[in-house]
């Protein structure tokens, strides 16, 4: 029987200085796409493939994280005598277990795979999984739930994995594909950020992964690779060729890259016409909008 993965690492260290001022005193975590902040998705994805503690590495300047996780009683106690029990269900969603969340800090910016590595006293000798909250999926079946249905049959390690235009190849970690098996693929190489020209594919990274633990043993090494960072692309790579091999699982759904302002506009667009309240209001002003630039061409 292959061991459940019910630990998930969410790195979170990152000063999102991309969305400055907006994030001088606010996590980039904590911005919101229609009215939540990104991290809820992110969790509410982690809960649905049966995640079960959470393990946040942060650094200094994130303490709203954790606010945002606490129980507000006064809050509460006053929607409940207004009866608003609707707002009180949406609040209680936000509310952790105790003991189900845990905080670590990551002292020094030394690359992902370094902020991996930091939550490693809290993973046993169990898979786990890594979210990358900048990276929003809107999918039918959660994005991780996919991979945690396909991790069972396979083992090993897995990596979200999208088709990106060869040009942009170059921000993200990239695969060299063994064995092409459709939403699955083995992988032979793993290359983080190379030059669009020497991508091996134009087959990316996404921000969803189930690690085996051998990945933080390799992470133990703390050897630098692109951009002179501690890289966790390059520690999954080491387990190539190893025991259970290296899997891309290319998911069902659309991924938006909340790590730049484009992206998190087309989400927040995406994701409010998903809206059921807001649908028409906004989808009319999207064609008037569209229709008074056409017009001004
Ligand atoms: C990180 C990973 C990269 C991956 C990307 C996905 O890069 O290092 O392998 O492709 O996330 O979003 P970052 O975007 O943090 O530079």
């Amino acid at each position: 029987m292959r061991k459940k993965v019910t630990k998930a690492i969410f790195p979170v260290a990152g000063l999102g200085t991309r969305f400055l001022p907006a994030t001088k005193a606010v996590p980039k975590e904590i911005m919101t796409l229609v009215d939540q902040p990104l991290i809820q998705y992110a969790i509410d994805e982690a809960r649905e493939a049966g995640i079960k503690e959470f393990i946040f590495v942060t650094s200094r300047g994130k303490s709203a994280l954790e606010d945002y996780f606490d129980n507000n009683p006064v809050l509460e106690q006053t929607l409940r005598k207004q009866g608003k029990t609707e707002l009180l269900n949406i609040l209680r969603r936000t509310n952790m277990e105790s003991g189900a969340i845990a905080y670590i800090r990551q002292h020094k910016a030394l690359g992902l795979g370094h902020a991996v590595w930091c939550a490693r006293n809290l993973i046993a000798n169990e898979p786990f999984a890594v979210i990358l909250p900048d990276d929003v999926i809107a999918a039918e079946e959660p994005c991780l739930k996919q991979m945690v249905d396909a991790y069972a049959e396979t083992g090993g390690s897995m990596v979200a994995a999208m088709e990106v235009p060869k040009e942009k190849a170059s921000a993200y970690g990239v695969l060299d594909v063994d064995e092409d098996m459709g939403s699955l693929v083995s992988v032979k190489g793993m290359v983080e950020k190379p030059k669009a020209e020497e991508a091996p594919s134009n087959l990316a990274v996404i921000g969803r992964y189930i690690l085996s633990p051998n990945v933080l043993r390799n992470l133990n090494k703390k050897e630098a690779g692109a951009g002179g960072e501690i890289q966790l692309t390059d520690a999954i790579a080491k387990e190539i060729g190893g025991e259970n091999g290296v899997y891309g699982f290319r998911f069902r759904g659309k991924r938006f890259d909340c790590g730049s302002k484009a992206g998190f506009l087309q989400a927040t667009v995406a994701f409010a016409m998903e809206r059921e309240e807001l649908r028409d209001e906004l989808g009319e002003y999207l064609r008037e909008m569209m229709a008074a630039e056409q017009a001004a061409q």
